[in-house]
């Protein structure tokens, strides 16, 4: 770890003025970047991909975090799990393409093969004296909760349960084990990852920059928010009882900067994230009966957030690529069964959130291209529309503090006794 790095780091957060934008080289130094992701990121539960892409035994799909690549495979006996895709001969990448149905895993390199438990199997020409104990996969944590895989890559993960648990039944009854993705968008923004999440937590910008999406959502999405006009104020208690006499819980999860789950309703009649409103699918997901559930809006910092809906689903997924790029991928899903131009068409099934995509990633990287240039000076949000920024800020230099902090310590005592 660089030693000037983590101290520059350490006193920036601990002189950081509360609630204000974050100094410039968190969001653009490379060594910056690699601290980050060694003491805070890959520590965090990520979310990686859904169950229903990898339904039969043997599916995998191959999940890249910044330097780290992980296979998330379906074993023999149901269940999910996750190894680093590094071979235990000599290192070599296993898996190459993004996803595939394999028996067992063979390295493309001298042959390796790995069972999908992970223990290495077969070897060629390794020798009477080679014993294959030992050698098997390096396990990754996985984390399910309502047809969602996370993923932790340290050793030490923090427990999956208290998001599991807080968020689960919000998403059971849309069963997503069961369904499938239709499209997918992959954008290579030219941004720092915070930048983009910064950008997702406020809708400050959305009235000047998304008509489609403005059609169909408030700029306020916190019930308790007191922003919340008379009318969404009543809105939300008659579709509160709608939904409590289904069953169907839609209070907003309480208590945490780093997660949440709420479903909130559509503006002007509407019934899903499409122009004109009508479900973007027929066939309903699960075994809803009714359209008009709003969406469940389910995040979990630091790498997504979700609209769960009747029809369909859309989920947001952000991998950091360096300081200065960041992939987000996104992706609709419908019922497993449903048919693709009869009870769907893919157009107009993404177009609210294709267009409203290329509009933040416009004003994710107009901002990283500000901050990058020497009059850039931290700011501060607004107590007033910018509160999930805020909290994004607060939470993530929470965090990356409380990591930095021993480290901080310790080179200082060391320099102590040096001196
Ligand atoms: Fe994989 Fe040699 S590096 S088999
Ligand atoms: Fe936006």
């Amino acid at each position: 770890m660089n030693q000037d790095i983590v101290n520059r780091a350490h006193q920036l957060l601990k002189a950081r003025k509360p609630d204000w934008s974050l100094e410039q080289p968190f969001y653009v130094d490379s060594d910056f970047f690699d601290m980050e992701m060694e003491l805070f990121f890959t520590r965090q539960w990520l979310f990686a991909a859904m169950t229903c892409e990898i339904p039969a035994t043997g599916d995998w799909i191959r999940v890249d975090i910044a330097r780290e690549s992980v296979i998330v495979l379906r074993k023999k006996d149901g269940q999910i799990a996750a190894y680093h895709n590094t071979c235990r001969h000599r290192g070599s990448r296993i898996c190459l393409a993004e996803r595939g149905r394999s028996n067992r895993l063979v390295c493309p390199y001298h042959q390796w093969s790995y069972e999908l438990d992970g223990q290495l199997s077969r070897t060629r020409l390794m020798g009477e004296a080679f014993e294959k104990d030992g050698f098997g996969l390096v396990p990754v944590a996985v984390g399910v909760v309502g047809g969602y895989i996370f993923l932790n890559l340290s050793q030490k993960p923090p427990s999956f349960e208290p998001f599991r648990t807080a968020v689960e039944s919000y998403l059971l009854p849309h069963d997503l084990d069961n369904a499938k993705v239709v499209h997918t968008q992959a954008l290579v923004e030219k941004a720092n990852w915070k930048l983009v999440i910064e950008n997702n937590r406020e809708c400050y910008h959305c009235a000047g920059s998304h008509p489609e999406l403005m059609h169909i959502i408030t700029e306020f999405d916190d019930p308790n928010d007191p922003k919340v006009s008379p009318d969404y104020k009543a809105l939300l208690e008659k579709k509160g009882l709608d939904w409590d006499a289904l069953g169907l819980p839609h209070v907003h999860t309480e208590g945490h900067l780093q997660y949440r789950a709420v479903r909130l309703p559509f503006t002007g009649g509407m019934l899903s994230m499409t122009m004109d409103g009508h479900p973007g699918c027929t066939k309903l997901l699960g075994n809803l009966t009714s359209p008009d559930l709003g969406s469940v809006r389910l995040l979990h910092l630091p790498n997504t957030w979700n609209h769960v809906l009747a029809d369909h689903a859309v989920t947001f997924r952000v991998f950091p690529l360096n300081a200065e790029e960041t992939l987000v991928t996104t992706k609709w899903l419908v019922h497993k069964d449903a048919v693709e131009d009869v009870d769907y068409h893919i157009p107009r099934l993404i177009e609210v959130w294709s267009k409203t995509n290329d509009q933040d990633r416009q004003l994710a990287e107009n901002n990283h291209l500000g901050i990058r240039g020497r009059a850039y000076r931290s700011g501060p949000y607004s107590d007033v529309i910018e509160g999930g920024t805020r909290d994004f800020v607060r939470w993530y230099a929470d965090e990356l503090l409380s990591a930095l902090e021993p480290l901080a310590n310790h080179y200082s005592n060391a320099k102590d006794h040096a001196a």
